[in-house]
Order: C-alpha cells, then structure tokens, then sequence
C-alpha cells in the first residue's frame, strides 16, 4: 500500500512573515487523523525558519527545491545537501521543468544531482514530463523514457528505492490547465511500467506523484487512480486553507 504524498513546491514565493502564516496555517488545520505524507519545500532562505515552526510536529516534512551534485566547493549559488540535512530537510526536488528550461539543467545534470541526494539518504523527488508541444507531436513516452533513463544510466534502477516521481506535464503548471485524470493516469501507469521492466517490485512500491494546476477541487479525482499517488502542488500550496482541502482529499 502506497501512502499518498501531498508535497508543496513554494517556489520563489514568501516573506518571513508569510512562511510563519502559511506554516501554522497548515499546522492549525491538520487533523491528526490525516492520511497523507505532508511536505512543504520553501525557498532556502526560510529552511531555517520552517525547521523552528515545524519543531514540535512531525505531521510535516521539510523538503527543499533542489541541491548540487557538488558536496562543497567552489560552486556559487549551490546548496549541498550536507547543509540541508542541517535543516531537517528530508525531500529534495530535483529535475523541475522549471530548473530544466530556464536554468538549462539537462537530463545528466539531473542525474548526477539525484544521485547525490540519494547518496546522502535524503529522497529525491524527480521531475519529470513533456512539454505542450512535445505532446501534440506524440512524444510524451519518449521524454518521459529519456529524462527516467538518464537517472537510470547514471545511478542504476535501485536508486529508485525509496525514492519519489513526479509527473508534471509542462503545459500543466501554473496555467489552470489540470491534465484531466485519465491523461495522467496513462502516463502514470507508463512510468511505473517502464520501471517494471527493470525492477518489479520497485516499480510496485514507488511513489509517482501529479503535478500541475491540482488544487482542492480536483485533487481527489487525481488521488483516486490507480497509479496516482498524491500531487506535487505549486500555486495552491501558497494558500493554508486550499493546502489542507488538497491533504484532506488524501483522506
Ligand atoms: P502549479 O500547481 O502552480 O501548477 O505548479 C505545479 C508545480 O510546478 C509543482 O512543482
């Protein structure tokens, strides 16, 4: 039985002042009774404060979005993951469509970066999926295929043990334009076909998250397929109360 995971993606979204609101937001309306695995995943500059708000709970994991491949050195900008286990950060996004396009990250600097995350012990949770065009000129498998084996080839089929996916189609994030369940579900089951063929049980037991546009009112219709195993969220991740219909539809 795979638990469902409800992850937040902040992106480059919060003042102090909002990540103390938006945390006990969503530390004030769990239920203790939810089902999911919660994770936020702030901007680095807040790690440290959400770790103080989240001292006295375990209801929610820290995660962060993104690491170096690079345990230290002369590499500016990075953060290593020795510095976000510092921080409690148990998560880390890697290979968001948003790091691939606009900060050139390519499918082996992916690879090399989730392979220092897994390496460390942290989870990485890889991101994947295809952009509008690539699904009009039916590619989506093959994307899907080349940025999953690029991972493979350079950590090997057991790296996915214990760690995470997530669909999340391009032309889906931030546009309002959910994929309709059924769509991604397709893609889902591919995924987890795909590892099948390598490793039966891993591809039974590893998580493969939706992202893109999921919000209170779709996200159990996405939940309830079979290969759906929760959502990484960005927009509506930003709001307590739209978070915690999103954990509840969990339920
Ligand atoms: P939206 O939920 O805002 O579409 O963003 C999805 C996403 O990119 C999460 O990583």
């Amino acid at each position: 039985m795979r638990q469902t995971i409800v992850a937040g993606n902040w992106k480059l979204n919060g003042t102090r002042q909002g990540v103390k609101d938006l945390v006990n937001g969503i530390k004030n309306g769990l239920t203790g009774s939810d089902k999911a695995c919660v994770i936020i995943s702030p901007v680095a500059i807040h790690l440290g404060l959400a770790q103080k708000l989240l001292s006295d709970t375990s209801a929610i994991k820290l995660g962060a979005q993104n690491a170096s491949s690079h345990n230290e050195g002369a590499y500016t900008g990075e953060l290593s993951v020795k510095m976000l286990e510092e921080y409690d950060v148990k998560y880390v996004i890697v290979g968001h469509s948003e790091r691939r396009a606009i900060f050139k990250e390519s499918d082996l600097d992916v690879a090399k970066r989730f392979k220092t995350i897994k390496k460390s012990g942290l989870v990485p949770i890889l991101c994947v999926g295809e952009t509008l065009e690539q699904r009009e000129e039916n590619e989506t498998q093959q994307v899907i295929t080349q940025q999953i084996n690029a991972v493979i080839d350079e950590c090997g089929i057991d790296s996915f043990d214990g760690s995470v996916i997530a669909y999340e189609p391009v032309w889906a994030i931030g546009t309002g334009k959910t994929a309709t369940p059924e769509q991604a579900q397709q893609v889902h089951e591919f995924i987890r076909k795909m590892l099948a063929d390598k490793d039966t049980q891993i591809a039974s037991e590893i998580q493969i998250l939706y992202g893109g546009s999921v919000n209170g009112a779709n996200a159990k219709e996405l939940f309830d397929k079979e290969d759906i195993d929760g959502g990484l969220i960005g927009g509506a991740s930003l709001k307590a109360e739209e978070f915690l219909k999103i954990i509840k539809a969990a339920n």
